[in-house]
C-alpha cells in the first residue's frame, strides 16, 4: 500500500451527451476535473463530430478545464482556434502530423498544454524519448470514432510503457485513457498507472451523470490506493 496513491481526474467526454442539452449536460458534471471534448473531421476517422464552436460554447458553461482530442488530419492547420475556444490542453494524433514535438512546441508556446494520442495499432516507443515535450500521453483503448464501444485491455502494455518511462524520468507527464473505460474497466487501467481516465457512455449514459463520475473516481483511487 503507498501512502500517497496519485490523484484521480476523471474527464467525461461530451461524445456521449444528450447534445439537445449540453450545457446542462456538463454543468450535470461539474463534480469532474476536466471535460473531453471529442473533435472529429470524418477524414481522420469517419465520424464526425463537432469544432472549435462547439467547444467555445462549452467554454462558457464551465469552469472545468477543456481536454481536447482532435481526431483530425492537419491538426496544426487548427492549433490556433482552439487555443482560441477555450482549450487547456489540446491532443493531436501523432499518426496526423510529420513533427510531434513541433507541434507540441506551438501549443506549450500557445500557454496550452500539449498531449499526444495513438491509435491502438500505433506503437508507442518511438515515442518514449520525446516524453518530456508532451504534457499528456492518450493511450486509445478503442478505435477512435465512436463512443460505446469495447475496452481493449492489451493497450495496458503501452500505459505500463508509459509509467516506467515517466516515473524513471520523473516527469510530470500525465497519463490517460480513452475508450471503453467504465466500472468493470477503470480499476485495472489505473493499477496500469493511468491518472487520467475519459469516460463517456459510463458517464452520459447513466441516469445520474455525477454520481457516475464519483463512483468512477472511487473506483480508479482505490486501484491505485492498492499498487
Ligand atoms: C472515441 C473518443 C472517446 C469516446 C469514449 O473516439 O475519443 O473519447 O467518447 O466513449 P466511451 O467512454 O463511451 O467509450
Ligand atoms: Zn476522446
Amino acid at each position: 500500500m503507498s501512502g500517497n496513491p496519485r490523484s484521480v481526474i476523471m474527464s467525461p467526454s461530451i461524445l456521449a451527451a444528450d447534445f439537445s442539452q449540453l450545457g446542462n449536460q456538463v454543468r450535470a458534471v461539474s463534480n469532474a476535473d476536466w471535460i473531453h471534448v471529442d473533435v472529429m473531421d470524418g477524414h481522420f476517422v469517419p465520424n464526425l463530430s463537432f469544432g472549435a464552436d462547439i467547444t467555445h460554447a462549452v467554454s462558457q458553461v464551465t469552469e472545468l478545464p477543456l481536454d481536447v482530442h482532435l481526431m483530425i488530419e492537419s491538426p496544426e492547420k487548427w492549433v490556433d482556434h482552439y487555443v482560441k475556444a477555450g482549450a487547456s490542453c489540446i491532443i493531436f494524433h501523432v499518426e496526423a502530423t510529420d513533427d510531434p514535438v513541433a507541434l507540441a512546441r506551438t501549443i506549450r508556446a500557445a500557454g496550452v498544454r500539449a498531449g499526444f494520442s495513438l491509435r491502438p495499432g500505433t506503437p508507442i516507443e518511438p515515442f518514449l524519448p520525446t516524453l518530456d515535450e508532451f504534457d499528456l500521453v492518450l493511450v486509445m483503448s478503442v478505435e477512435p470514432g465512436f463512443g460505446g464501444q469495447s475496452f481493449m485491455p492489451d493497450q495496458l502494455e503501452k500505459v505500463r510503457l508509459l509509467r516506467a518511462e515517466i516515473d524513471a524520468r520523473g516527469l510530470n507527464t500525465l497519463i490517460e485513457i480513452d475508450g471503453g473505460i467504465s466500472t468493470a474497466t477503470i480499476a485495472q487501467a489505473a493499477q496500469a498507472g493511468c491518472d487520467a481516465f475519459v469516460a463517456g457512455s459510463a458517464v452520459f449514459g447513466q441516469p445520474d451523470p455525477a454520481a457516475a463520475v464519483d463512483e468512477l473516481r472511487a473506483l480508479a483511487t482505490s486501484a491505485h490506493t492498492a499498487i
